[in-house]
């Protein structure tokens, strides 16, 4: 439906407007009563193999919808009917800002893919605390996105980003500075070093005196040599940071199917979608295996369809992040990505039972009594819970898993 009818209707208005339309929908939603909740019945997936406990948050599925889309914090519950698990919201700035002059956003449908400069258009972060404070205390999942105003120097960048999260810390469950858009002039020279040293440095500060412990992640670029990526770990541990977002949109045109000349003719701006998939995996896996899988990553950049997002939780993600996928795939996106990651999630425990079964069962007759059953799942359950990459900073899941691989066990050999 949505690719057949809605998507090619979409796609007939230029980008931003559709964005707007679909913004004024969502802000619809919720006078017309029971609506979110249908719409919440419809979409979403749960199911124990889901839930995780990741930098201290719960979320109730791992699928989170990416900064971006809710730049002034006004449809984040009615975004988070269509079953995400999370959603993002930003980038906010402390004053409210125009962003770059239109058109700033772009579709390149031959390659799945989006550009835009939109360059941190919102209204500011009292308009935010405003409208978080409509829905605080709900058990939905908000992280907000943090910049720097553009006018803002530098040298005085600290200064921005410690007054949103003073601001903005009693309205969130975790918080991202954002150095990483490419869409603002030299923002991205915030990545490493002093700079981005001194606005961690702020932050955590205020974080010490809180009663409330609030995680705090850096959102990288993908276009970072490996180097500077190494600077940013190094940042990271030195201050306690929480994590790492990989990745943000990239400047790189390589590779696009679209015509060359309407690609110069697009100009700047920042390229999400498919041609992002492969650079923020590879991303990630590095990020995971630097960190050795102590720093929970959300991964974010080009998952378009639900195997890349396996992918990137079995490269070490914790979480999951979209924005282009969303827009190409429509609402069904986020159910059919939690649907592979529950097939993905029972099928590793299936092949470790029949392992388990193949070392310790073996010449043995299968177990039939209740009894055998039951010891050979808590054998299994023990290895499973250890085979299941759980992250360092994911015990809930591990426990999930444990107690599913019994069950499914126990199912399976009835
Ligand atoms: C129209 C648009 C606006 C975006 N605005 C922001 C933003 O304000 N802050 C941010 O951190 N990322 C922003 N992003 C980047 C996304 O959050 C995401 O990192 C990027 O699009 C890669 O994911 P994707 O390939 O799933 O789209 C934006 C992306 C798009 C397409």
């Amino acid at each position: 439906m949505y690719n057949r009818v809605i998507k090619p209707i979409f796609f007939l208005l230029s980008p931003e407007r559709i964005h707007h339309i679909l913004v004024a929908l969502f802000k619809m939603m919720k006078y017309i009563p029971g609506l979110t909740a249908l719409i919440k019945r419809i979409y979403t997936v749960k199911h124990p193999l889901l839930e995780r406990e990741v930098f201290g948050v719960k979320f109730n599925n791992p699928v989170g919808l990416a900064a971006g889309f809710d730049k002034n914090c006004e449809i984040y519950r009615e975004l988070g009917s269509l079953g995400f698990g999370f959603v993002e919201v930003g980038t906010i700035t402390p004053k409210g800002q125009l962003g770059n002059p239109s058109p700033r956003l772009f579709r390149l449908p031959k390659d799945k893919a989006l550009v835009n400069r939109m360059g941190f258009n919102n209204k500011g972060v009292d308009n935010a605390v405003k409208q978080l404070r409509k829905h605080n205390h709900t058990s939905d999942v908000v992280g907000a996105n943090l910049g720097k105003n553009t006018l803002t120097t530098n040298e005085n960048a600290k200064t921005d980003y410690l007054k949103l999260f003073r601001y903005l810390y009693d309205y969130v469950d975790y918080f991202v500075i954002n150095v990483s858009c490419p869409n603002v002039a030299n923002l991205q020279q915030l990545q490493g070093g002093d700079f981005m040293d001194s606005i961690i440095e702020g932050i955590v500060d205020f974080r010490r005196g809180q009663a409330q412990y609030r995680p705090v992640l850096i959102k990288i670029s993908p276009d970072l040599k490996y180097e500077q990526v190494d600077a940013t770990i190094i940042a990271m541990k030195k201050r306690n940071l929480d994590g790492i977002v990989a990745t943000n949109t990239t400047t790189s045109r390589e590779g696009l199917l679209t015509n060359s000349t309407l690609v110069e003719d697009i100009g700047n701006g920042g390229l999400s979608g498919k041609p992002l998939t492969k650079r923020s995996l590879e991303m990630v896996k590095y990020i995971s295996s630097k960190c050795e899988g102590n720093y929970p990553i959300i991964a974010v950049g080009g998952i378009m369809t639900p195997r890349d997002a396996v992918n990137m939780l079995e490269a070490g993600a914790s979480l999951i992040q979209v924005y282009s996928g969303f827009i190409y795939n429509g609402p069904s996106f986020m159910k059919n990505i939690c649907k592979a990651i529950i097939a993905n999630e029972e099928k590793k425990i299936k092949d470790a039972a029949g392992e388990l079964e193949g070392e310790s069962v073996e010449g043995a007759t299968k177990a039939s009594t209740k009894s055998s059953t039951k010891s050979s799942a808590k054998v299994a359950s023990t290895k499973i819970s250890i085979k299941s990459s759980a992250k360092a900073s994911d015990k809930s899941s591990e426990q999930v898993v444990t107690k599913v691989a019994k069950t499914s066990l126990n199912t399976t050999t009835k």
